[in-house]
């Protein structure tokens, strides 16, 4: 690979910070990938937009995200051709997981037509959203070769719900898209649950009573110091201990085993047989040993951590005119230099640094 194109890539992140540019082995433009902690690359999360519908208090809070917010101009986003590109040159790296994300995936128009071109890959597609399309778009999806959705549901009640996501959607609407995409056989269906202590704690053993026997995994997730706006305070959080011991309680839990390993959830399944749950456990129980995820924004640049600074531009390379090659070599040349455990270095100083937002970044 050019010197030139190591120099279009920029390798900071916080958790990185001062990893060498240039690796000293070798950079290879396929073949698998391992960072400088171990860690190989399987799982490819790709945001097609920064927008969303909903305002949900720990992701994009109305007084940041308000109508004077600078979101992507259409020229910078990816198109569907760009992106399938970068796909298919990480999966030749090893990447055997599509997540699409977003912000909210469904406002991206015609999606599906993204999916149609992911499906031509041996991996699996998965998509997270927070479910209100999915009446008028679980069919198309399957169709175009989804393999099954996550469904963001921050409690059962309405009150407490509207103000998780701030923009007064009720339970129902997401409830219709969960059953919409069931009907559509985007299953097994998960449902992702961002657990804040004082605001939405009340709302985990209704959840869990709600879903339990319903064939779909509600996974937990403790809240996060993702970006910089969301006003995360340590205090906020409640420990999955505390999940599991609150749902325990009414409804006798045992642990089981990873479905592969460097799952992101700790799975319980119900004592009696009637179905399982999962905690995410990022603030109390750092998975960053495991980690194997690589994130795309929606403008083309390639970020190694959920808590980076800053993104490697691969548009830049796509719109140089660069041949697969090349790019593939800086795919290779970012994820050797890899160093990022953020989740495991976490302090106070951390926490409050500037960061980039998940609606850009990609849940
Ligand atoms: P599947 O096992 O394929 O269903 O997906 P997953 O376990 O990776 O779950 P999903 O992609 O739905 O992630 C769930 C949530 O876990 C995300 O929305 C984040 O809140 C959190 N999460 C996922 N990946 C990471 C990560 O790499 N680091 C941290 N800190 N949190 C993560
Ligand atoms: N903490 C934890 N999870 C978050 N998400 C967004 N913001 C946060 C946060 N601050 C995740 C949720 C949601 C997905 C889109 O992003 O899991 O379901
Ligand atoms: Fe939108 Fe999901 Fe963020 Fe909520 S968590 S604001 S639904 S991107
Ligand atoms: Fe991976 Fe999250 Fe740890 Fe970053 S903080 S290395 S994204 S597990």
């Amino acid at each position: 690979m050019s010197e030139k194109i190591i120099h279009l890539l920029d390798t900071r992140t916080v958790a990185n910070a001062g990893a060498a540019l240039v690796p000293a082995q070798p950079i290879p433009a396929t073949g698998l990938l391992v960072d400088t902690r171990g860690r190989t690359v399987r799982d490819l999360r790709i945001s097609v937009t920064d927008r969303c519908n909903f305002r949900c208090i720990y992701c994009m809070p109305k007084s940041v995200f308000d109508k004077d917010y600078p979101y992507l101009a259409r020229s910078a986003l990816l198109s569907f051709e760009e992106i399938e590109r970068i796909a298919r040159l990480f999966v030749a790296h090893g990447v055997n997981k599509l997540r699409i994300t977003g912000g909210e995936p469904l406002l991206r128009k015609n999606v599906e037509q993204l999916i149609e071109r992911l499906a031509r890959l041996p991996v699996e597609i998965t998509l997270t959203t927070n479910g209100v399309l999915l009446p008028q778009k679980a069919r198309a999806l399957r169709d175009a070769g989804l393999t099954r959705v996550t469904v963001s549901l921050d409690a059962m009640d309405d009150p407490t719900f509207r103000l998780m996501n701030d923009v007064d959607v009720p339970v129902g609407q997401v409830l219709d898209g969960i059953e919409a995409a069931h009907a559509a056989g985007l299953t097994p269906l998960k449902i992702n649950m961002v657990v804040k202590r004082g605001t939405n704690d009340h709302a985990i053993v209704p959840m869990a009573r709600h879903f339990r026997g319903s064939g779909h995994i509600v996974r937990f997730i403790e809240f996060m110091d993702v970006g910089s706006s969301n006003g995360w305070k340590m205090d906020e959080v409640l420990p999955s201990a505390d999940v599991i011991a609150r749902i325990n309680a009414e409804m006798p839990l045992e642990p089981i085993d990873p479905n592969y390993p460097g799952e992101v959830a700790q799975r319980w399944r119900y004592s009696d047989g009637s179905g399982e749950i999962g905690v995410i456990s990022s603030v109390t129980q750092a998975f960053c040993s495991s980690c194997t995820r690589a994130r795309l924004s929606t403008e083309g640049k390639v970020y190694t951590c959920l808590f980076a600074t800053e993104g490697h531009d691969l548009r830049s390379l796509l719109r140089d005119g660069r041949s697969d090659e090349d790019i593939g070599s800086a795919i290779g040349a970012l994820w050797q230099a890899r160093g990022d455990r953020y989740s495991e270095i976490r302090t106070a100083e951390t926490a409050a640094a500037r960061k980039i937002e998940m609606s850009y970044i990609g849940g």
